[in-house]
């Protein structure tokens, strides 16, 4: 395949420190471990812990990225971060984590598209890259869900965690890298999930049922567009890595879909929905197993509403 261009050299991901099982919660919400783990999938999820935030995270998953690619801080030309809930408006993560990294003066930035984040971010990245704007970029999705969810509210605080995810990009040989990219939005769903800004008294709220009816039908609907408009046949897919909102809603949109469970990645038993990091924290896990000349499907959906897939040749 010629033209491919941003490959995926390093990954890394870091959780917060603190692990809260479902049994967690059952004191203070009237919840229980059997309602979250039948209607959600989730055991445990990570919550930072005091001295952690969105861009500690991001860093840690950066700097273990670079250290699975074999590269210092300097290797990289830009840094891009995917996140709704950075700790401040301002400075953005990606400022804070080339400063923790080492790698000050290079340009770096964030980009907000919520649960669909990285997938948006993937898709900027790759076109820096093809543009020749930049050599490698150290790609970053991190969200601290704890910051802006409602820990009294049962509906949302069992479903969220705190994480990040990083992949160091390169500009390859043309053989493994990014192939196609989808980006959609509609401002006119947005009182469907929303959220103040981090740590201010509007926590997030979202109509769990419709957000889940359409994610269901967002799903394969961008990945069957994904793979009639690049010739690509289910058979060469090896992963598809939704963005993990609930395992309810992963095993309808495969029901849709002419794709066996098992090339589908699920972690929110162990993470919970990270947001923008649902999908890169799923890397480390699959990375080694990667077979040249198969595909990998990226899938984000989430707040805006925004939706996002990536086509990604091994
Ligand atoms: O990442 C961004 C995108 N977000 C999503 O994709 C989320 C999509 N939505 C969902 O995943 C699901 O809608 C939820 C997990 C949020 C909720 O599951 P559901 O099966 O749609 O439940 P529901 O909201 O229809 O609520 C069913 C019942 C309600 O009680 P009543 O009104 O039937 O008496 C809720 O009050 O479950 C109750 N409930 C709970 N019960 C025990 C809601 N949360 C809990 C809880 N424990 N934690």
């Amino acid at each position: 395949m010629n033209g491919v261009v941003g490959k995926i050299v390093g990954v890394g991901r870091a959780l917060g420190e603190r692990v809260v099982t479902n049994d967690g919660f059952q004191n203070a919400l009237n919840t229980d471990n059997a309602w979250i783990v039948e209607r959600t999938g989730i055991k445990e999820r990570h919550f930072v812990a005091d001295g952690e935030n969105c861009a500690t995270l991001a860093a840690d998953a950066s700097n273990k990225a670079l250290e699975h690619a074999g590269l210092k801080s300097e290797a990289i030309d830009l840094i891009l971060c995917a996140t709704s809930t950075a700790p401040e408006s301002m400075p953005s993560v990606a400022c804070l984590v080339g400063d923790m990294i080492g790698a000050a003066g290079i340009g770096a930035m964030d980009l907000a598209a919520a649960c669909a984040g990285y997938s948006y971010a993937a898709s900027v990245a790759d076109s820096m890259l093809r543009s020749g704007a930049a050599r490698r970029v150290l790609l970053i999705g991190a969200d601290v869900m704890t910051s802006i969810v409602d820990q009294k509210d049962r509906s949302t605080a069992v479903l969220f965690g705190d994480g990040a995810g990083a992949v160091v990009l390169e500009r390859g040989s043309g053989e493994s890298g990014f192939v196609d990219h989808i980006l959609g939005a509609d401002g006119g769903m947005a009182p469907l999930l929303r959220a103040g800004h981090p740590g201010s008294d509007e926590k997030l709220y979202q109509n769990g049922r419709e957000v889940f009816k359409w994610a269901v039908r967002i799903i394969p609907q961008m990945v069957e567009k994904l793979l009639a408009r690049n010739d690509v046949s289910p058979e060469q897919v090896q992963y598809i890595i939704p963005h993990q909102a609930n395992t309810r809603i992963i095993q309808a949109a495969v029901r849709k879909m002419d794709i066996p469970e098992e090339k589908i990645v699920v972690n929110l038993d162990r993470f919970g929905n990270t947001s923008a990091a649902s999908i890169p924290i799923s890397y480390p896990d699959i990375y080694g197993h990667f077979e040249p000349g198969k595909y990998v499907i990226t899938a984000g959906f989430g707040a805006g509403l925004t939706w996002a897939a990536n086509l990604y040749r091994i």
